[in-house]
């Protein structure tokens, strides 16, 4: 691949060290924990003047109610501003996107990123039937294939590993089956080596199950 000074600095961002997850302190205190969490996610995230153009397809508080398009309230901003980065060097080239981010500077993206991590993630509105049989595989599936190892057991994501829990079960579906095909190349090749081979009617099951976690 054409290596791009975005492409560097995404190489870099990917091997940063992932932050550690603190989990004896957090452990310690899981009830102060989740009180503070709870406060955060109720104070209003003041606008972000640069996200204004994102609403028409993110929606005004980051969850997507548009097909294929995926929502960014709560993601990692780690996730997101590495993203960000592909799109703007044309790493990751989607139409849509394309022009998006364009000219914008790396502070520009870190105050984007911040203002969607901050937003409190949801499922979108158009949400389907949860089907149990196919989330029960999909649940079997992800076990088996260690999913919640980067993304985390509840699919919170961490780091550079996105959310994946209520996000768009469409969106879910296409991006997995573009990382299988090769079509969708990250900062690294993790997803697409795990996806290798997979069915789609795994993958459908993955996402079913993917989207109907809260
Ligand atoms: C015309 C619709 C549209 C607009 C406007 C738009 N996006 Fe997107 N965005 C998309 C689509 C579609 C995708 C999914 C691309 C894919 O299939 O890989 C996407 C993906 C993303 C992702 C990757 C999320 C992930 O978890 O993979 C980020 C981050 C993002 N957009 C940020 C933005 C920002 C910031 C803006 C405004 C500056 C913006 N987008 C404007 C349609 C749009
Ligand atoms: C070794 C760590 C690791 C494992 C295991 C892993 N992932 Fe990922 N996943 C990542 C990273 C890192 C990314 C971001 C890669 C990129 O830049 O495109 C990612 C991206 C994704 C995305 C894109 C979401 C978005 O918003 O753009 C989906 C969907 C996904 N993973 C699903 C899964 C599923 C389903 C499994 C289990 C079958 C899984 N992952 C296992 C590390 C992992």
């Amino acid at each position: 691949m054409r290596r791009t000074a975005g492409h560097a600095a995404a190489g870099q961002l990917a091997r940063r060290p992932a932050r550690a997850p603190g989990r004896t302190r957090a452990a310690a205190r899981p009830a102060a924990a989740a009180v503070l969490a709870l406060f955060l996610s109720g104070l209003p995230v003041a606008a972000e003047p640069l996200a204004e153009p994102c609403a028409a397809c993110h929606g005004a508080r980051g969850v997507s109610a548009m097909p294929n398009v995926p929502s960014l309230a709560g993601q990692p901003a780690d996730h997101l501003i590495l993203q960000m980065i592909l799109f703007r060097e044309g790493i990751r080239s989607v139409p849509a996107m394309a022009g998006q981010l364009s000219g914008r500077s790396d502070a520009a993206l870190a105050r984007i990123a911040a203002f969607y991590a901050a937003l409190p993630p949801a499922p979108p509105p158009d949400r389907g039937v949860r089907d149990p049989a196919l989330a029960a595989r999909g649940a079997a599936l992800s076990a088996r294939m260690n999913c919640g190892s980067c993304h985390l057991p509840d699919y919170s994501g961490r780091a550079n590993a996105p959310r994946l829990a209520g996000q768009r079960e469409d969106f879910l579906a296409h991006t997995l089956r573009e990382y299988r095909d090769n079509l969708r190349i990250g900062a690294d090749t993790q997803m697409n080596g795990l996806m290798y081979g997979v069915s789609d009617a795994d993958i459908a099951a993955l996402a079913h199950y993917l989207a109907h976690r809260d």
